[in-house]
């Protein structure tokens, strides 16, 4: 999902036409679907037998390696490959002058901006050049021995700066990347005029980086001139068909798979050159190529959360009705186009007549944002609840209370579509009712230098999703299932979620079901997974694949047992009568036993016309912060989420855990540092650049699924999670260290010499 799909998805006009959504009814009580199964997978994951695309060999399989630019900006004079080529075990070296190489990469408003290999890097660890070899080191000793003479370029990191004179320009027509992207509905200034306290203030949020536990990489093997690569990425046929468009080779020349992903958090939804120079090289020796990136290259290349300024003016009258939100938001897309900021939650969180944002992507030298976890929205969230808080704290308000008094109705960016469910309420009351937000947010934060407070922060997400996925489902003669999807699993579960609502339809149980997935060859059309759809999404696809064998296999089972077809149930694997009580195993049945096989094939219903479907939630975090040292300490985090049904209970509770941990990093500890005189990153490993460990994750976590029955956003009433999990995390965690230090961090993440800083500032004696 990137940032800007989900801009372009607002709009005020009419709701466009839409198919009325898949005809399923929905569920009601389910016997599988809900449940905390455990993972169809967790065995192959947790022994190690799970092949990931990083474990994958092949037999002659040579390995490769990337030669990279070091300089944040500079013009490649002369590559110098003579050396490299001698040495031992060295089977081809690749450079932009290699035939075939020369491939048009990253798109901008008037065509790609820049090539496989460009001669102006704009970034450090822009690709130079690659070895492919015998062995990995004979590829990364070769590697170091390619001269490469540089002109360097004077650069530009600070995307604060970026846009002022004199700063050197990434790209010819400047830093400023197409025009700001503005949106506006009431008048502001009239809604500032009605106001009894308007603030304004400016926040800032640090660059993350994805970290996902398996790097990017690929394995290529050409079998004539058909492409086969086993990938480690977030959705096939995406991948296939920018492989097949970098190439120029029709889709059905190009097989990608991935069988299992390492995380991706949206670092895996775009071609990574790595899988096109594994493809080149790969042709060029006629052997099968292994190109996986170190983790201090993933640090450069794959992606991140573009740091965020967001200045914020709000107003809200006396009983806390907001008035009018105007904010300013500016990232840096890094060197290539992309989207850095979303100002979604500031337009549609919450209920407010008058809005005005004004989004602003800026190039700076270092590597490009990809969409991270739900793109935009925790920077957005940190400013805008943040600001929530200032508001309450100014009225003399519960900042729940503030929240509540401003719970929307209808998608206002959206044309004021009526939501399909808006748990927005129920996430913000239950939650703090079993937070029990009441009880610790009147308990004194305490007067000695461990100080603790409570804090909460709001959020949604914003796009629906693409809703285009196909399913078969085949039952065989012995009653057991294969199940077709072609959607990947990122490891949030996918695969488990699927096989339970086949589960539910069929009565097949869960370990009779084999899967088949995430293969272009072989399984069926799903968008990527991400945005949080893939849930959504594809279970409709697979429910409806399931019901088609269903419907069949009991109106067979309804002739041969001479029954009405009212009179029979699926369960545990057999037809049941109720009277006279009677089982019938599916390998018992004739019918089924003389066809073989069933076949349903299921494709996901539209959007629901005229309405939007949505997740909603609400967190709650406790710390205690040390005024003598400025640690942070999240003692405990209660989540309630609103993203419809609960498919599968064990994975939405890792997604909830997850996507915490993730904020919690965003919030305190992680961020990208560039040396101010030579632009690089200083922190390109897991030991600088910190991620949180279980020492960090409070052993406390609360998950609290808040289930409005939507029976209209799809047949099987589920909205999206993974991204939700991580939105309103970090800003709750910032409100919490207000309420107990005293002192707001505007800037991210709360480090320690943040919290110290504010404290001298606020004159507080600090206690020795
Ligand atoms: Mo997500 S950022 O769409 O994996």
């Amino acid at each position: 999902m990137k940032s800007k799909d989900t801009d372009s998805a607002q709009d005020q006009g009419p709701a466009p036409a839409r198919q009325p959504v898949s005809e399923l009814p929905p569920w009601g009580e389910t016997r599988v679907v809900g449940k905390a199964l455990p993972r169809v997978d967790g065995y192959e994951r947790v022994s190690g037998t799970a092949v990931y695309a990083r474990d994958f060999a092949l037999p002659g399989m040579l390995y490769a390696t990337i030669v990279r630019c070091p300089h944040v900006h500079a013009r490649v004079k002369k590559v110098d490959v003579s050396k490299a080529e001698r040495m031992n075990g060295v089977c081809a070296v690749i450079t932009g002058d290699t035939p075939g190489a020369r491939i048009p990469w990253y798109a901008g408003d008037k065509g790609p901006v820049s090539w496989l290999f460009d001669p102006h890097c704009r970034h450090e660890g822009e690709e130079v050049a690659a070895i492919i070899a015998e062995t990995q080191q004979q590829a990364f000793d070769a590697a170091r021995s390619v001269a490469v003479e540089y002109e360097v370029l004077p650069f530009v990191i600070d995307h604060d700066k970026a846009l002022g004179t004199g700063s050197p320009p990434v790209h010819e027509g400047g830093n400023l990347q197409g025009k700001p992207g503005i949106y506006q509905r009431g008048n502001p200034a009239a809604g500032f005029a009605e106001a009894a306290v308007v603030l304004e203030q400016t926040y800032r949020t640090p660059t993350q980086l994805h970290s996902t536990m398996e790097v990017h990489g690929s394995v290529a093997q050409w079998d004539g001139d058909r492409l086969t690569v086993w990938d480690t990425n977030q959705g096939v046929f995406g991948r296939r068909a920018e492989l097949a468009e970098a190439l120029k080779l029709p889709l059905s020349a190009v097989r990608v798979i991935s069988h299992y992903t390492g995380g991706g958090f949206g670092s895996k939804l775009e071609l990574g050159k790595y899988t096109v120079i594994a493809a080149l090289g790969a042709r060029m020796t006629g052997q099968p190529v292994k190109l996986f990136l170190t983790r201090e290259e993933t640090f450069l290349v794959t992606g991140n959360r573009p740091a965020n300024t967001i200045t914020i003016k709000a107003g809200v009258k006396k009983d806390g009705t907001l008035t009018a939100i105007e904010a300013r938001l500016t990232g840096p897309v890094g060197a290539y186009p992309h989207g850095s900021t979303s100002a979604y939650q500031i337009m549609d969180l919450y209920q407010c007549p008058n809005v005005r944002t004004e989004e602003t992507d800026v190039f700076i030298n270092a590597g490009k944002a990809r969409p991270m976890r739900a793109p935009g929205f925790p920077a957005c969230g940190w400013a805008l609840e943040q600001m929530m808080d200032s508001l309450a704290a100014k009225l003399g308000m519960d900042p729940l209370d503030l929240r509540l008094r401003n719970i929307p109705s209808v998608s206002q960016v959206r044309g004021n579509r009526p939501f399909t469910s808006t748990g927005l309420r129920q996430c913000l009351v239950e939650g703090a009712r079993a937070f029990g937000w009441n009880e610790a947010r009147l308990h004194p934060p305490g007067d000695g230098h461990l100080r603790r407070g409570v804090g909460l922060a709001a959020g949604m997400w914003g796009w629906d999703g693409e809703p285009n996925a196909t399913a078969i489902v085949k039952l065989m003669a012995d009653g057991s299932v294969n199940l077709n999807t072609g959607a990947s699993d990122i490891g949030t579960g996918t695969k488990t979620v699927m096989a339970m609502v086949v589960s539910e339809e069929l009565g097949v149980p869960i370990d009779r079901i084999q899967i088949e997935h995430a293969d272009t060859a072989t399984t069926q059309y799903a968008p990527d997974s991400g945005g949080s759809q893939t849930t959504h999404i594809n279970s409709p696809a697979v429910r409806a694949a399931a019901v088609a064998v269903r419907d069949e296999l009991l109106s067979l089972a309804a002739e041969e047992l001479k029954q009405p077809v009212s009179a029979l149930a699926l369960r545990d694997g057999a037809v049941e009568i109720a009277a006279p009580a009677r089982r019938i195993p599916l390998s018992d049945l004739k019918s089924l036993s003389a066809k073989q096989v069933l076949i349903g094939i299921g494709r996901r219903g539209a959007h629901p016309e005229g309405k939007i479907a949505l997740p909603f939630a609400a967190q709650f975090a406790e710390v205690e912060v040390d005024t003598r040292t400025g640690t942070v300490r999240v003692l405990r985090m209660l989540a309630a989420h609103d993203s419809g049904r609960v498919m599968s209970r064990l994975t939405y509770e890792n997604q909830v855990f997850g996507g915490i941990t993730m904020g919690l990093g965003h919030a305190l500890t992680e961020q990208r540092v560039l040396d101010r005189r030579t632009g690089k990153m200083v922190n390109a490993n897991w030991h600088d650049y910190a991620i949180p460990t279980a020492l960090d994750v409070p052993a406390d976590l609360t998950c609290l699924p808040i289930d409005p029955h939507d029976t209209e956003c799809n047949s099987v009433g589920a909205k999206g999670l993974g991204e939700p999990a991580t939105i309103p995390t970090a800003a709750a965690i910032a409100n919490a260290v207000c309420a107990a230090a005293g002192v707001r961090i505007f800037e991210g993440p709360i480090t320690q010499a943040r919290i110290l800083e504010s404290l001298a500032r606020k004159g507080e004696e600090v206690k020795s």
